[in-house]
């Protein structure tokens, strides 16, 4: 059953860091896509996790470490059902994106990757979804070719071609959604194409998972990443979704701890999935942390969600049009983009503004976004970057607009 709509201003009430004040200013958080704030119901899921249940997982048969147990593997089962995915053995926590992509890299990638083989890469990437390819690439010898964007921020997926020609596309890695300028792209177009090609595609879904239903069937995504801390969970927390035979096949990330079945000085046997992915004590409060976040994420509806950034992006794109001098960067459509909107005020740096609208409580980041590429392609030194949530209210948009007006009588 769907969920019922809940107003973003009723939402708020959930979230505890609305009530403070900045300055005499009331707090407009428009830095979502950086990092969420965290809801009463996951603060107190930790807070009683610590106080009630706390112990090491997977090790003690004692009441304490099965209750922890049992609510670390709980989460397991609440990100399966958050994806889709067809067994909790296709879930590996790890602390964020970043490191659920370098464990793809280095391990799938390690054992699958030589010379002659193409890795496919997009010029929109973050750089944990770049950087971790490039040096596949030079540890293996597999070339990598770049998809490029067009002046809104598109891929220009008529490249993917001449890709093909270039050798053997054994993997393409791309963000559901950009993170500096929001392009919502067509991960299932590009999942089938590699799949003809013989490949495996990688999803970054730090920006999409937060913020819409997944299914990774649908998707035809063969690994999936995200980060607990983007959809209200404690930093520290994300997962890996692997399809089950590639993690099967996969030599270990990390070693020692909870990932070793047994070990003899002669040599090691490994743990089954997903635990022989999780090395060491993991983040338990975390992933319970995390788990709750999500709990909290499906009672509103991840649809509800999605319809809500979408009507606040366009309130924002269409105030923002009222402030001269703006120039918002990403597609124009609205559908073919998320909830964040990057945008440049004529001659003045986006740091300068988004100092003094800081000023003014209004949370927003500048600078290049973990995406210097895309900057170094639009010709832009930086950006100011509003991004938005399920509890992002109109009137934190009209704060910003006020102190962009503010801004530009300041540098007039
Ligand atoms: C698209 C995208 N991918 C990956 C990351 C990295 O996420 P994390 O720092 O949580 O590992 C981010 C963070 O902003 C992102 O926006």
């Amino acid at each position: 059953m769907d969920a019922v709509a809940t107003p973003a201003s009723v939402l708020r009430a959930d979230f505890p860091i609305f009530e403070r004040v900045i300055d005499g200013h009331p707090l407009s958080y428009l830095d979502s896509a950086n990092s969420a704030q965290k809801s009463r119901h996951m603060l107190d899921t930790m807070m009683s996790f610590y106080t009630t249940s706390y112990a090491n997982v997977h090790r003690a048969v004692y009441q304490l470490g099965v209750e922890a147990t049992e609510a670390y593997e709980g989460a397991r089962e609440t990100v399966r059902a958050l994806i889709g995915a067809a067994s909790t053995k296709e879930i590996v926590f790890t602390r964020d994106s970043t490191e659920a992509i370098n464990l793809v890299a280095h391990s799938y990638g390690r054992a699958n990757l030589a010379p002659g083989d193409v890795i496919v890469c997009t010029e929109l990437e973050h750089h944990s979804n770049l950087v971790p390819w490039q040096v596949l690439s030079q540890q293996t010898g597999a070339a990598i070719r770049y998809v490029h964007i067009d002046d809104r921020g598109e891929l220009q997926l008529d490249e993917l071609d001449e890709i093909a020609r270039s050798g053997n596309v054994r993997l393409l890695a791309v963000a559901e959604q950009s993170n500096s300028l929001g392009t919502s792209n067509p991960v299932r177009v590009l999942a089938d194409w590699v799949h003809e090609q013989g490949g495996v595609i990688v999803v970054d879904g730090a920006q999409s998972v937060p913020h819409r239903p997944t299914d990774v069937t649908a998707l035809g995504a063969d690994f999936l990443v995200f980060s607990g801390h983007k959809l209200g969970g404690p930093s520290g927390a994300g997962a890996l979704y692997g399809r089950r035979e590639l993690l099967e096949a996969m030599p270990p990330f990390l070693t020692g701890g909870e990932m070793i079945r047994s070990v003899r000085l002669s040599g090691t046997t490994y743990n089954e999935l997903p635990w022989r992915f999780e090395a060491g004590t993991p983040a338990i409060a975390e992933v319970v942390g995390m788990g709750a976040a999500i709990e909290y994420l499906v009672g509103v509806g991840l649809d509800n969600v999605q319809a809500h950034e979408q009507a606040i992006t366009r309130y924002a794109l269409g105030r923002l049009a009222e402030v001269p001098g703006i120039t918002v960067h990403g597609p124009t459509e609205h559908s073919r983009r998320g909830g964040v909107v990057p945008f440049s005020l004529d001659g003045v740096h986006p740091h300068d503004v988004a100092e003094i609208l800081g000023s003014q409580g209004v949370c927003v980041r500048a600078g290049h976004h973990c995406t210097q590429p895309v900057m170094e392609r639009l010709g832009l030194p930086a950006t100011t970057r509003a991004s938005f949530y399920l509890y992002t209210v109109p009137d934190e948009i009209d704060r910003m607009i006020d102190g962009l007006h503010r801004v530009r009588r300041i540098f007039a």
